[in-house]
């Protein structure tokens, strides 16, 4: 089968798919139809001229293109582990058709200039590329960005992803200085006084293993705060990658109560758990057996298993599942990391935190899914619809939209490897393993961006 990618600035596409089953959680539609796209729109089914390439979908589902909110794509400065060419071009694999650049870079994205440098070159990629900027100056912690300048620039959040907000008093400035942009302040809750020096999820694997262990703590009193400062000042919160339980109970109270408060998790921290640094690879979902957490000579120790928030422990990345069942986390977003081998396979405590996400969290999905443990519905909203409205961007798949959508084989499988990767860097625990789903068609802006065998690129 052929892989092609395609980009952005390219003309737009027509096409027809046949007999594929379509479902759209934009307005609850699930069902087998045609689906008509002509110069890059979505068209009812009785207009296709003559001419068009027609595809058999059976088989096939066609949903709306997924949305990340939480991408490294590590241009500028850290370009040997990704670029906004390749970080997009691994999201169009992976069914993304918009990717949500976070500003840590090399310079960090905090400056306009630097925003709307990264948005130009997204104009040509694989996928669109929202830019995230700083909510301080370097990141430092201590002085804010000039939002409203960054907001004109196209940056659609705010955030210094790697690091929290370090004082109340600052991420309370903040999201009172968010107001009239409307934006929201993404929050990476993690408090440094207490996770400093740890290295995984404190719990009976950290013991075992000897690694000093970060404790939950470290994420409620950052996510308690700032659900505090939010229902003070009346700013909108989004906390990325939660990994507890009890987060995600203060969020749900708070939700309850009104506040603006908005989550997502990771594909790794509701499909690994703790014991993965021990050497486990089965997921969450499944049953563990006795030897669960028992040291595995050829996987434990793994520096790609290193990742910040740390893996969480069994029971709460179950919870964090029934919250993406329930909707109360609102998305999953990847914290695609893309890392260079040097930073990665080395000792566990050298390992830079983070794993790439990009070509595998619809998969990661999929299984949970096949597990019963999410609605495919379900897992479509959370990939697709609720985190693009996060961003104002619009999803569907109704007669006259743009097409902006993936199809793919829920029935396939594939085997994560460094050939089947197009990121740049292959910093992943999953590397060996079989997963189900294969993206076979990703349309961008009304683009084909990916074509895997559908015969549209050539
Ligand atoms: O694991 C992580 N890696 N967590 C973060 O918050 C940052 C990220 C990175 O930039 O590598």
């Amino acid at each position: 089968m052929s892989t092609q990618f395609g980009d952005l600035a390219d003309a737009p596409a027509s096409f027809v798919i046949a007999g594929a089953r379509m479902l759209d959680p934009s307005d609850g539609s699930d069902g087998i139809r045609d689906l008509v796209v002509l110069d890059g729109r979505i068209a009812a089914g009785s207009e296709v001229p003559n001419g068009i390439p027609r595809l058999d979908g059976r088989g096939l589902i066609v949903a709306p293109g997924l949305c990340d909110l939480h991408t490294h794509l590590r241009e500028p400065g850290g370009e040997g582990a990704e670029t906004i060419a390749s970080g997009t071009r691994a999201a169009a694999h992976g069914g993304f058709t918009t990717v949500c650049a976070m500003p840590n870079t090399d310079p960090p994205l905090d400056e306009a200039a630097r925003v709307a440098w990264v948005i130009s070159l997204g104009r040509g990629a694989s996928a669109r590329v929202r830019v995230i900027a700083a909510a301080t100056r370097g990141r430092a912690g201590e002085t804010l960005t000039e939002v409203e300048d960054l907001a004109a620039a196209g940056a659609v959040a705010f955030s210094d992803d790697g690091a929290a907000i370090p004082t109340a008093r600052l991420a309370r400035t903040a999201l009172q200085g968010l107001g009239p942009t409307g934006l929201p302040l993404i929050e990476h809750a993690e408090d440094p006084s207490l996770a400093a020096g740890t290295m995984m999820r404190a719990g009976p694997v950290a013991t075992r293993l000897g690694l000093p262990g970060w404790p939950p703590s470290a994420e409620l009193v950052i996510v308690q705060r700032d659900l505090a400062l939010a229902e003070e000042t009346g700013g909108r919160l989004h906390l990325t990658h939660l990994s507890t339980a009890a987060a995600l109970d203060a969020v749900r109270r708070a939700k309850d109560r009104g506040v603006r408060v908005t989550c997502d998790v990771t594909p790794h921290h509701l499909s690994m758990s703790d014991a993965w640094v021990a050497g486990e690879r089965r997921f969450t979902w499944d049953e563990p057996d006795d030897m669960a957490g028992a040291l595995d000579a050829e996987t434990a120790f793994d520096g790609r298993c290193r990742v910040n928030p740390p893996l969480a422990n069994r029971d709460d990345a179950l919870a964090l599942l029934r919250g993406v069942a329930d909707g109360s986390i609102d998305a999953i977003a990847t914290d695609h990391a893309p890392h260079p081998p040097e930073r990665t396979l080395v000792e566990f405590g050298e390992a830079a935190p983070g794993m790439i996400g990009l070509e595998t969290a619809f998969s990661i999905g999929l299984a949970a899914v096949d597990a019963g443990c999410l609605t495919l519905a379900a897992l479509l909203a959370a990939l697709s619809t609720r985190p693009a409205a996060l961003i104002g961007e619009e999803r569907g798949l109704r007669p006259g939209a743009e097409a902006d959508l993936v199809v793919f084989d829920p029935a396939a499988r594939w085997r994560v490897e460094r050939g089947a990767l197009v990121s740049r860097s292959a910093n992943t625990p999953l590397l060996g393993m079989t997963l189900p789903g294969v993206v076979r068609l990703t349309v961008a802006g009304g683009r084909v961006v990916f074509d895997e065998g559908m015969g549209l690129l050539v």
